[in-house]
């Protein structure tokens, strides 16, 4: 159940996405001078080296326009999952243009309540998501719940503070082998961390 103000929170976040969405692209490529693509080319490397299974299931929760999904699609068949729908559309316009090895679907979802079942997907991966959720620790949890046991966590986003005490957050959660990969001198870190058999 998402609480009064987590209630507020989401929804301001989901009208901010739904008004810059027809822009988010070529902003977050001319703000970031292309190198957020590098960074997801990054991310794909780093968790494909812990992915042992042939055509993995792979979730991309916050999936926005779809680019990291896009990204995943050389390792297997993707879902990515977003609460806001104008987002959404653009990345399926994306991705019908869009040359992929295995299939992308794009679908509505909260992160806090993912509409998956329990440990369904070997990858779960996530980019500048984190810093929008209403509730950080939820949306770990959830992505904990529909990872399997053995399952490769891997979540993409701009440094901050926080980050100090995440190692601690991943591990209370039962993940182990967490790892974090800075990027750009810091600018951006991946946390890859497994799921506990
Ligand atoms: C900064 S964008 C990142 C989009 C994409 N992952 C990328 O790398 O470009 C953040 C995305 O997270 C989504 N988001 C934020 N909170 C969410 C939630 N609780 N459930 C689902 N999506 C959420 C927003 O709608 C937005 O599309």
């Amino acid at each position: 159940m998402t609480g009064g103000g987590e209630k507020e929170q989401a929804q301001a976040v989901r009208t901010m996405f739904g008004a810059i969405a027809a822009k988010y692209d070529f902003l977050n490529h001319l703000l970031s001078g292309n190198i957020d693509r590098s960074w997801r080319a990054r991310s794909v490397r780093e968790v494909e080296k812990r992915i042992n299974t042939a055509r993995p299931r792979i979730l991309d929760v916050g999936c926005g326009t779809g680019d990291l999904a896009l990204s995943f699609s050389r390792a297997g068949p993707v879902v990515g999952c977003d609460f806001c729908q104008p987002m959404l559309a653009i990345g399926r316009e994306k991705i019908a243009r869009a040359r992929v090895p295995h299939p992308v679907d794009l679908l509505e979802g909260d992160a806090l309540c993912l509409p998956f079942s329990d440990a369904v997907f070997d990858a779960v991966v996530s980019a500048f998501v984190l810093r929008n959720l209403a509730n950080m620790e939820k949306g770990l949890r959830e992505m904990g719940r529909v990872l399997r046991p053995g399952g490769t966590l891997g979540i993409l986003d701009f440094a901050m503070p926080k980050m100090l005490v995440m190692g601690t957050l991943y591990r209370s959660l039962g993940f182990t082998r967490v790892e974090f990969h800075h990027f750009t001198g810091g600018i951006a870190v991946l946390h890859v961390a497994s799921k506990e058999r």
